[in-house]
């Protein structure tokens, strides 16, 4: 029986009827429907409505449903609606007509804002818990790589050496701030619509607050319309997660760069890379390149989201069924790409010589040669234009700056001495980086230190959510 059939009088147009339903893609929420579905039910029993045998009866048959549903088979159902239909459907045929007391006083309306709800808690928390995974194995590649240098880039120019170490931790720290964004996401998805009935609330006296806090909710939805028609929770997890695959793809397409013959700054593994079916030489960086084109269905998804919520008049409407597959795709590829870059992570060769010889070179060590003299007491735009003319001098010779001599230095500025080379050895110019959040060595190992506590601090939330 349809849910709603009594008062047509025609039957649905074929094509329609198979075209309208969810019950393809919202089956996946079938644990959170049978969840919702108990704590409504035991609220029925209070509100009188299903007396103690019935109750049993009912929840024992949804705990049947739930553990049948690890069978794709039990699963086939041309008829179910949606994953509501589906759960009422077979509750009456496992316990008969008591099974059509269940949708007393609630609306499917509240139904899948509460499952949606658990879903992308339950999402968000392994999406937490893939994201401590990563930043601790990029962390621990920064503790590997002890002193090694590299050098960082600005408008993809060669700027100033930096620690391997420091440049890693640039990503821990966005894939930290990551983990927060979903942490504080959590905090405004935690309230329960059940109770709010279609719109205006439910019919029956059901005590919300027992229904919420039954499903580890903090307690029940302010407003019922609000609540019926609120996807908020759904657009700030999927951009969250746009975000976090944006990260993604710029670490992707940094690595991809880093593993070309230009750069030869990292091996590609070839447990993650593919050859050529041409070029019998070629190793391809497909798990970079595929992470960085799934970025886009990521952000993809968070614009329909927005796209589809934006002329919707309150309360619910049926176009809120088209937010489950962006939302079920972005939460599958970030879950699947996640692990897998970790791996990545794990398996990756550095040349350590190759990048070392990288932050030796160019005139990288220029802006520690200005600071010399502003130690001195050089104003810092003479400075700067002093030193600029010492790499002017070196770019005719086809030299480092630590090739001048004293008199050709001299004969830029007087202030110029022996000790000026000491200061453009890469440890120096390391070193002088010396301020929190810098380069200089110690102050890596003090942030490597503090994120390595971060990370820990989001597998202990999770766990104690768990
Ligand atoms: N499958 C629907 C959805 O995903 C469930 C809610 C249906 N509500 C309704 N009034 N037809 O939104």
């Amino acid at each position: 029986m349809k849910m709603w059939s009594g008062r047509f009088r025609q039957s649905l147009d074929p094509e329609f009827e198979r075209w309208q339903p969810s019950f393809d893609f919202d089956r996946r929420l079938l644990t959170y429907e049978i969840a919702a579905s108990a704590a409504h039910a035991r609220a029925l029993k209070g509100a009188g409505v299903l007396n103690s045998t019935e109750l049993i009866a009912t929840l024992q048959g949804l705990e049947r449903i739930g553990a049948q549903a690890s069978s794709p088979a039990f699963l086939e159902d041309d008829e179910a609606e949606d994953v509501h239909h589906f759960v009422e459907k077979r509750l009456v045929s496992l316990i008969g007509d008591t099974g059509y007391k269940l949708h007393s006083g609630r609306s499917r309306n509240e139904q899948i804002a509460t499952d949606l709800r658990l879903y992308v808690r339950a999402a968000l928390d392994q999406v937490r818990t893939d994201l401590a995974a990563w930043c601790s194995v990029l962390l621990d590649r920064a503790q590997q790589a002890g002193n090694a240098a590299m050098p960082a880039y600005t408008h993809l120019q060669r700027a100033e050496p930096v620690l391997l170490s420091h440049w890693l931790l640039a990503y821990v720290e966005m894939f930290l701030r990551d983990a927060e964004r979903l942490a504080d996401c959590r905090k405004r998805l935690n309230v329960c619509p059940l109770g709010s009935g279609a719109v205006a609330g439910a019919t029956l006296p059901l005590d919300r607050r027992a229904m919420a806090a039954d499903l580890d909710f903090d307690q029940p939805t302010a407003n019922s319309i609000d609540a019926t028609s609120d996807r908020d929770f759904v657009l700030e997890f999927v951009s969250s997660l746009s975000l976090l695959a944006l990260h993604l793809s710029r670490w992707a397409e940094e690595m991809i760069l880093f593993s070309s013959q230009e750069y030869g700054f990292v091996h590609l593994p070839e447990a993650y890379s593919t050859g050529s079916s041409a070029m019998p030489q070629k190793k391809n960086p497909d798990l970079l390149e595929l992470t960085r084109g799934k970025c886009a269905r990521v952000m993809g998804n968070a614009i329909t989201l927005q796209i589809c919520m934006k002329g919707l008049p309150l309360a619910y409407n049926k176009d809120l069924q088209e937010t489950q597959e962006p939302l079920f795709d972005a939460t599958d590829t970030v879950l699947s790409v996640l692990p897998l870059v970790t791996g990545w992570m794990k398996a990756v060769d550095f040349n350590y010589e190759a990048m070392q010889k990288a932050a030796q070179s160019g005139f990288m060590n220029a802006w520690a040669a200005a600071t010399y003299l502003v130690r001195r007491g050089v104003p810092f735009r003479l400075a700067h234009e002093q030193i600029g003319k010492a790499v002017q001098i070196c770019l005719e010779k086809h030299c480092e700056l630590q090739d001048l001599s004293l008199e050709e230095l001299q004969s830029l500025n007087a202030e110029f001495n022996q000790d000026f080379y000491a200061c453009l050895k890469l440890e120096s110019v390391l070193a002088i980086h010396d301020v929190p959040g810098g380069t200089a060595p110690a102050r890596v190992r003090q942030a490597m230190a503090d994120a390595r506590k971060k990370i820990e601090s989001i597998r202990e939330d999770v766990h104690a959510h768990a």
